[in-house]
């Protein structure tokens, strides 16, 4: 079967594929008021470290393990390790992608329904009243059935890109809105700089404040890096399975993670500028760009225009991440059921749209499948809730720890580095260097998985 496998056309395809997973609604809405809470460039510094050495390391891993096996995580890791356990990080990798396109995909059509508003004016009555922002805000996502039809839309999207396949969908599509998200997001953020007071936004981030750095904050970087990268299941194998030979995978790598780190720096100036300059509360946490943004583009000269940018390119960014989740669903039925590309995605983009559903309708629709439980069962609240704790603190960083421990163990160096060194000319990979960072990935992410564990159960973390 793999012989008729489907390819990227072109390398740049595939960086603007694998960048345009990692580039999404975590690099737009989450790093720009996590860092902005948590010392600003202090807190840059730390997640840069850690998407240096924990990141790379495993966004390597994966795309040796895809293009080597060419195939998706379940059959990846049984074709390595055949008859062992393994490929329950496969499944791991799979389940995951369920768990976060449910909840992913109701984030997707809050923003399609906030670029309906903004393009009509309809942010005019909000200018400097966060009250009344945050008001629509809440009104829209505890409802029952308005945040369900956008949910649907966006889906329906992400199924209609999947289905056109890796070259003519994946590939066509990121081709076409990656460049835009950048060229967007950088009119953005020079209209941010030029703006009275914007710069004061510029230092807020650029500024390492270190007081404001806690332990936590560490731990929040390191969780987030996982995220932004899209790593931990199996995205990136996914993607990588589709590679010819001929890629330097190392390179490919750096690439995705400064397109990644670069956006979301132009996020952060893009949206901190505009805030500083009137005025508005930068460490407003998660409200920030449903919140605090719709309240104060109006503010500005043609902020009709720029707030109706603003939501497009995250819609952009946070499709084109969408499709790499539904893709490792889809290529896990294709690769080891043998099903057609259409039947599954159609079948799974359902599913995972009907169980994103209960979790819009858990933050107030009326059905919170897991109230029957009580208040706060099981790491949080609502279901919603659950679903984006449960795969950003457990499944994504115990799914990235295995991976590293699969190629220092089970694939081990000789083979790793031979696939790694196929496609680049530098034949020098030093091997002790390489599993030195995969050593020191897999130890600090455990870390952090003991962590979360300990605070589940004894109701306080070690760190932070
Ligand atoms: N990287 C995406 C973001 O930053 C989210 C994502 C996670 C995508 C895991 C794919 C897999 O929003």
């Amino acid at each position: 079967m793999s012989n008729n496998r489907e390819q990227w056309g072109t390398r740049l395809g595939f960086i603007l594929a694998a960048s345009g997973s990692a580039v999404g609604i975590g690099n737009i809405w989450k790093f720009p008021y996590i860092a902005g809470e948590n010392g600003g460039a202090a807190f840059t510094i730390v997640y840069l470290a850690c998407i240096m050495i924990v990141g790379l390391s495993i966004l390597v891993a994966e795309f040796v393990i895809g293009r080597k096996t060419l195939l998706s995580p379940v059959g990846a890791f049984e074709k390595i390790a055949p008859g062992t356990n393994w490929k329950y990080v496969g499944f791991l990798g799979v389940a995951s992608a369920f768990v976060i396109l449910s909840f992913y995909g109701v984030v997707g059509g809050w923003i399609l329904k906030y670029i309906t508003v903004s393009i009509v004016g309809g942010f005019d009555s909000f200018a400097s009243d966060t009250s009344a922002s945050g008001a629509l805000f809440n009104e829209f996502i505890t409802s029952a059935y308005s945040p369900l039809f956008y949910q649907l839309i966006f889906m329906g999207l992400c199924v209609f890109v999947i289905i056109r396949g890796v070259k003519g969908g994946i590939e066509k599509w990121s081709k076409i809105m990656m460049p835009l998200i950048v060229v967007l997001l950088g009119v953005l953020a020079i209209r941010g700089m030029t703006l009275d007071g914007g710069m004061k936004g510029v230092s807020f981030l650029f500024n390492p404040r270190f007081g404001d750095l806690s332990a936590s904050a560490i731990v929040l970087a390191l969780g987030h890096s996982f995220f932004t990268v899209s790593l931990g299941m199996g995205t990136m194998i996914t993607y990588g399975s589709y590679l010819k030979k001929d890629q330097n995978l190392l390179s490919s790598a750096l690439w995705v993670i400064f397109l990644d780190t670069a956006i979301a720096m132009l996020a952060g100036v893009a949206i901190f500028t505009t805030v500083f300059a009137l005025g508005a509360d930068p460490a407003s946490g998660p409200g920030l760009i449903f919140v605090i943004l719709p309240s104060v583009f109006p503010e500005i000269a043609g902020g009709t225009i720029w707030s109706s940018i603003f939501f497009f390119l995250l819609f952009m960014a946070a499709l084109t991440s969408a499709i790499s989740i539904l893709e490792v669903v889809t290529a896990y039925f294709i690769d080891q059921k043998g099903w057609s590309r259409k039947k599954s995605t159609l079948i799974f983009g359902s599913v995972i749209t009907i169980v994103g559903c209960f979790c819009s309708l858990s933050l107030g629709g009326g059905i919170n499948i897991i109230g029957i439980f009580g208040e706060d069962f099981f790491l949080g609240g609502t279901f919603f809730d659950v679903m984006d704790n449960l795969s950003g603190k457990y499944m994504l960083p115990i799914g990235g720890m295995l991976t590293a421990l699969f190629v220092i163990n089970k694939m081990g160096m000789k083979d790793y580095i031979k696939e790694l060194s196929v496609g680049s000319d530098n034949q020098n990979i030093n091997p002790s260097i390489i599993k030195g960072f995969l050593i020191v990935a897999a130890v600090v992410v455990a870390f952090i998985i003991f962590n979360e564990f300990y605070a589940l159960l004894s109701g306080k973390a070690l760190v932070g």
